[in-house]
């Protein structure tokens, strides 16, 4: 440790709130109070509350322009500091705030220790961490834009390419490879819509609301506020300090795109077995066995998939740590941080694998289309073709495409392997005609309902998707990248 760093060293928060106590801390005390490792990621978020806390303070009389200009410069050089890695962060300062002020005061003096009038450290952290959040808002929005940005060029590449859609994991009907990976450009764009409404609600400025009850100082707390970015300064002073609600809807929104996420990374894994072969991940982003040489692991969708736990874990830890707390503040809620930023790097991360794990994979068009028809996919079109052209009631006909589906399990073969003599064995109705039904380019044709899978639906929706997403602008830049 350098001497300059033990000077940095000798300040305590006692000395800077402890005028009545008389003993120090314990050291285990200092271990479980002290913030700092998690918390100094605000550093940013504090200077420049700071900074518009004594701007206000110097436009309301509160303190003199010269003291406002000493903090400013102050501020400007611990920010400095800290960006060149020179900053000496204390526990025994406890948190990013304490740091910070010691600091301000070390460097300018008096005037560091006016800047503290008219606020507390509960306005001045809930501050802090609602601008973080909101920055984290905006870095979800961009992560999953540019994933449907990736999405949206996959699509465009396969809009007639059959697969088999599934439910309960069972070959259902056959769907174009574009609308399914559509289906996850909704997810998305609703997971965007939630972070956006997330941010709309917590644009709100606790600075001001001091404690807890407010101020006696003829405070400006709209100037604070409009400084700092926000809409407006939260109504009431009790509520600003209190709640953490703004992080409990952030990370509820993290958890819900992670678990899209993680139903994405599964398809993943199951479609880029050799068994299914749908895709092949590309090579830098699976791992190979020591043991068996053939294998080609999809790691990092696997692990995509499990950071869905984490995320899900940072939510459950922040909503039981408030469970119950009284109002206002309570030292509990200086939990609220890690968890958070667990799960926005987490997030952040997985999203940026994902966009990428998408774009380099290679598709099997024709595995897909084979697969497309494996379990007996057209059986439904068959019963719509009775229903269409015999005027058969859906229930019964469905009854008699089952008879036929029996026959072809019977027979070893795929329906639209059948014959016209085993069709009309099955139904006389079923002429040769029904056959001209089983074909995957026409299941696909034949669903052009609204928000269905016929190829110009899919087109059309592509088109939607651009338009309604705000996708326009990269999707030249993503064009020309390839
Ligand atoms: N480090 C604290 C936190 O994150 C700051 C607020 C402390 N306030 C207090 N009254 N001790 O919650």
């Amino acid at each position: 440790m350098s001497d300059r760093d033990q000077e940095r060293r000798t300040p305590t928060a006692r000395a800077l709130w402890g005028g009545h106590f008389g003993e120090d801390a314990a050291p285990l005390m200092e271990r479980i109070n002290a913030s700092i490792d998690v918390d100094r990621r605000l550093w940013r978020e504090d200077i420049a509350g700071s900074r518009a806390h004594a701007r206000m303070l110097a436009a309301c009389g509160i303190i003199t322009p010269a003291d406002r200009d000493a903090i400013l410069a102050g501020l400007d050089q611990i920010a400095y500091e800290i960006e060149q890695g020179r900053f000496a962060f204390s526990p025994a300062l406890e948190d990013i705030h304490l740091n910070i002020e010691a600091r301000l005061t070390e460097l300018v003096g008096e005037p560091g220790r006016r800047l503290h009038t008219a606020r507390s450290r509960n306005d001045q952290v809930a501050t802090d961490f609602r601008l973080w959040v909101k920055g984290a808002c905006a870095r979800a929005d961009q992560g999953l834009r540019t994933l449907q940005q990736v999405l949206v060029v996959r699509a465009r590449e396969h809009v007639a390419t059959p697969m088999p859609g599934f439910t309960h994991l069972q070959a259902a009907q056959p769907v174009s490879f574009a609308h399914h990976l559509l289906a996850y450009v909704e997810m998305f764009g609703r997971d965007r819509g939630r972070f956006a409404d997330a941010r709309r609600r917590m644009d709100e400025c606790p600075l001001g609301a001091a404690a807890l009850a407010g101020t006696s100082y003829p405070i400006d707390r709209f100037m604070t506020a409009a400084e700092l970015g926000f809409a407006r300064p939260c109504a009431n002073s009790i509520d600003a300090v209190s709640d953490r609600d703004f992080a409990l809807e952030y990370l509820a929104a993290c958890a819900i795109t992670a678990v899209h996420l993680s139903r994405l990374a599964e398809e993943l894994v199951v479609w880029s077995t050799p068994q299914f072969g749908f895709v092949r991940m590309a090579e830098a982003f699976t791992s190979g066995s020591s043991i068996m040489p053939q294998k080609r692991n999809p790691d990092a969708a696997e692990l995509v998939r499990a950071k869905a736990g984490r995320i899900c874990g940072d939510l459950e830890r922040l909503l039981v740590v408030l469970k119950g707390l009284p109002l206002a503040y309570s030292k509990d809620m200086q939990e609220d941080k890690e968890g958070v930023f667990d799960a926005a790097d987490t997030l952040e991360l997985s999203l940026a694998v994902t966009a990428e794990m998408i774009r380099t994979m290679t598709v099997n068009p024709e595995r897909m289309r084979a697969a497309a028809t494996v379990g007996h996919t057209l059986a439904t079109d068959l019963a719509d073709w009775l229903v269409r052209t015999k005027g058969i009631p859906f229930r019964e006909a469905h009854g008699i495409a089952a008879r036929v589906v029996r026959r072809a399990e019977e027979r070893g073969v795929e329906l639209h392997e059948l014959t016209a003599e085993d069709l009309r064995a099955v139904d006389p109705r079923l002429d040769a005609a029904a056959l001209a039904v089983l074909t995957v380019e026409q299941a696909l044709a034949s669903r052009r309902s609204y928000g269905g899978t016929a190829p110009e639906r899919v087109r059309a929706a592509l088109a939607e998707a651009v338009r309604r997403f705000g996708l326009e602008q990269d999707e030249a830049a993503g064009e020309e990248e390839r």
